[in-house]
């Protein structure tokens, strides 16, 4: 394989067809770049844009974010899942206050000691704000590498990926290395696709092993795959006059922290609970939910207290909240539904 011309190859490409103008583009303030690199981590460019410029005006600077209660930090995060980076991101805003007086650390070694910063994200960091020669290795760029390289090593093993991230280092131009990790990640997110990739309009065809083999799919090989399991559970959605009640999840577990309807473990368990309740209930539609780990089947009853009714005794610690206060909180986007936010 030659290594020459492939970085050159990737930086023409990305001033031409690349990704310019995002609202985390243009910046080499450390504290920008970290909280987009931190939203992109599994969620989409189309997805982040929605909720950066949020984030970025309640929390202009790392001490407002570290300053600000946990709970705030969620309800903005709120519906972009993977909620254990917005508990990180507040950890590191707190970390940087405290261990580095408010200022990110000027390297990728140093980032990558902070809660929430990987290897790949603080490289990425890096190079975008320092000009770091960091080589930088999430999903999309295991993807490009593996195809370009041809490499079948299994990245499951931590020996094969810790190959992987030499390639990568050896790679890496002398000049523009901001340009070259934007590239990676865009020719990641939007030609080297995982299904059918666009090789045609691949920079790195010519060069590009499993291209020329006419079998890029099987790249990256990965025999350990995550094996999902299912469960299901029921949520009571409770409402008196105006009033939703909520619970906050335990500190640990699924949606850990944030504000949810309350779980039973199954349809008995959510009718013996109420079935000495004053009002009415009715089943709602099934939720199915796809976390990291399982399938999450989600029975929703609605049950509906009469406006004065006195509250049933047996009710877990919660909140009795008007609806938009309701949507205010950090709510898992599958409650926020529920609620009709
Ligand atoms: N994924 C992770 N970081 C990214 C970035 N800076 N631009 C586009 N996609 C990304």
């Amino acid at each position: 394989m030659k290594r020459r011309g492939i970085a050159g190859a990737v930086i023409a490409w990305q001033r031409r067809h690349g990704r310019h103008g995002l609202p985390w583009q243009g910046t080499r303030e450390a504290y920008r770049v970290w909280l987009s690199e931190v939203m992109l981590q599994q969620t989409q460019v189309s997805t982040v844009l929605d909720y950066y410029p949020r984030l970025l005006a309640r929390f202009p600077d790392v001490r407002s974010l570290a300053a600000a209660p946990l709970d705030d930090v969620l309800a903005l995060w709120s519906g972009l899942g993977y909620y254990s980076r917005a508990r990180n991101l507040h950890r590191c805003a707190q970390a940087v206050v405290a261990r580095h007086g408010g200022n990110f650390p000027g390297n990728s070694v140093e980032l990558a000691t902070l809660p929430g910063i990987g290897r790949s994200t603080a490289a990425a960091i890096a190079a975008f704000c320092f000009g770091e020669r960091a080589a930088i290795l999430d999903g999309n760029v295991k993807r490009v590498l593996t195809r370009l390289l041809g490499y079948g090593g299994d990245l499951s093993l931590a020996a094969e990926e810790q190959r992987l991230w030499v390639q990568a280092e050896l790679l890496l131009p002398a000049q523009d290395v901001d340009i070259y990790t934007q590239g990676l990640m865009d020719l990641g997110a939007t030609v080297c696709s995982r299904r059918r990739p666009a090789c045609e309009r691949c920079p790195l065809a010519m060069q590009c092993v499993a291209n020329a083999a006419g079998t890029p799919e099987l790249f990256p090989v990965k025999t350990r795959r995550l094996k999902r399991s299912r469960r299901s559970n029921t949520l009571l959605c409770l409402q008196r006059g105006q009033r939703h009640f909520l619970v906050q999840r335990p500190e640990r577990g699924v949606w850990a922290g944030l504000w949810s309807l309350p779980e039973y473990h199954d349809v008995v368990a959510l009718e013996a609970a109420v079935q000495a309740w004053p009002g009415e209930g009715e089943w709602l539609p099934v939720v199915e939910h796809a976390l990291t780990h399982f399938d999450w089947t989600l029975q929703p009853l609605r049950w509906t207290l009469p406006a004065r009714a006195r509250l049933p005794g047996d009710l877990p610690d919660g909140r009795w909240l008007l609806l938009d206060e309701a949507l205010a909180m950090g709510l898992p986007a599958p409650v926020r539904k529920l609620l009709g936010g």
